[in-house]
């Protein structure tokens, strides 16, 4: 199994099967009874174990925090055994704090057994990214927090793998979670065996076998609606014009381009309204404050969003708006459609194959450098 640097990849399978082991032995908590594992190229237990540890993150099932010790000692452990200074040390802990949206006033000083098992486990994440280390193994580290932390940690992660392109191999049991975040999925099935290792529309497209349809659960398909962006569909164009204008001018612009519906935008071109022509003819003028409810999408919305826009509006259709919100076209459910099965098209191990995700990866760090 190779994971390539800057990648998230994402290890799924059944309990007991040695998730935890598989992080263990990459930091050489446990050691290898046979096999090899290499990071940047060259063999880990070729490397002093405790210098290792300081080059890899690891963020412990269930919070694992030293319980005599202080939220800050906690998340200063490494920086310490590094010899920062108590200023820099301060500052770097308040500002995890802040990263893991735990307040530092109130945080800092209490004790791991005042904390409840969510922010233990942010306090985990937060000590694992103290020195900034390339590499980082995360065991199951949102499983104990709300959905709506979770979600927002999530968010923060991929900004954070984006802006810092660190290696990240991340336990988790939740499979939306894997497809959210994943570069690329590892799914093991019993005694550690490596059923399918693949970016996660190949895995959602094409599983290996029945275990990881199993895995993947039911709803596939719709897992990769939420996979693809808005701003990789192409909007259809659609004839627009302003408050400024009559609709008696509207109506004939949108009836001479052969169209049956036309968008009324604002000054900045967000859009305002969207009208069918048969309604056109029926107004005096047209307006300049947004409808309720119109179905609009934005470039960063997935494909499942603009969904169910189309399944709420009245006309089956989604707005597409881009940066600053300007009205780029319309989109409808076929489209959509389309856009998925590009997605499979491209996946596949005859066209190149690897991850499709539009989210940023640092310039330079896709193929330089594997480990
Ligand atoms: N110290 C140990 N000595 C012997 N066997 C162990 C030890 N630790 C774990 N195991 C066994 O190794 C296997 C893999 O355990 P591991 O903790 O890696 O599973 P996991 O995939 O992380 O599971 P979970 O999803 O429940 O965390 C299990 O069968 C477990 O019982
Ligand atoms: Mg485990």
């Amino acid at each position: 199994m190779e994971i390539r640097a800057g990648d998230m990849v994402m290890l799924v399978g059944p309990s007991g099967c040695g998730k935890t082991t598989t992080l263990k032995m990459i930091n050489r908590l446990i050691e290898p009874t046979s096999g090899r594992i290499l990071l940047g190229g060259s063999d880990i237990t070729a490397v002093d174990a405790d210098k290792l540890r300081r080059g890899i993150g690891y963020v412990i099932q269930a919070g694992g925090l030293f319980p005599h010790m202080s939220v800050a000692a906690n998340i200063a452990v490494v920086p310490t055994m590094l010899g920062w200074d108590k200023d820099r040390t301060a500052r770097r802990v308040d500002e995890l704090l802040d990263l893991v949206s735990l307040d530092p006033e109130r945080y800092r000083d209490r004790y791991p057994k005042e904390l409840s098992g969510g922010q233990q486990q942010r306090v985990g994440v937060a000590r694992a990214l103290a020195a900034d280390p390339p590499v980082l193994l995360m065991d199951e580290p949102f499983g104990a927090v709300d959905p709506i932390t979770r979600e927002r940690l999530q968010d923060e992660l991929l900004a954070l793998h984006a802006d810092l392109g660190k290696t990240i191999v991340f336990v988790t049991h939740d499979f939306n979670e894997a497809i959210k975040l994943g570069d690329r999925i590892a799914v093991f099935a019993e005694g550690g065996h490596l059923v399918q290792y693949d970016a996660p529309e190949r895995i959602l497209a094409d599983p290996a076998n029945d275990f990881v349809r199993q895995f993947v659960g039911s709803d596939a398909g719709l897992k990769q609606l939420g996979l693809a962006r808005v701003g990789a569909v192409e909007a259809l164009p659609v004839i627009t014009g302003t408050a400024a204008e009559s609709p008696a001018e509207l109506l004939e612009r949108t009836v001479a381009a052969g169209a049956d519906a036309a968008v009324v935008v604002d000054g900045d071109g967000r859009p305002l309204a969207w009208f069918p022509v048969a309604e056109l003819e029926q107004l005096d003028s047209l307006p300049d404050r947004r409808t309720p409810g119109l179905p609009v999408v934005g470039p960063e919305d997935s494909l499942a969003d603009a969904l169910d826009a189309i399944l709420v509006s009245a006309p089956g259709i989604a707005l597409a708006t881009g940066a600053g919100g300007r009205f780029e076209g319309m989109i409808d459910a076929p489209m959509l459609l389309q856009a998925v099965r590009l997605r499979q098209a491209e996946g596949s191990p005859e066209t190149g194959g690897g991850s499709l995700r539009e989210r940023g990866r640092p310039a330079g760090s896709t193929e330089a450098g594997r480990s």
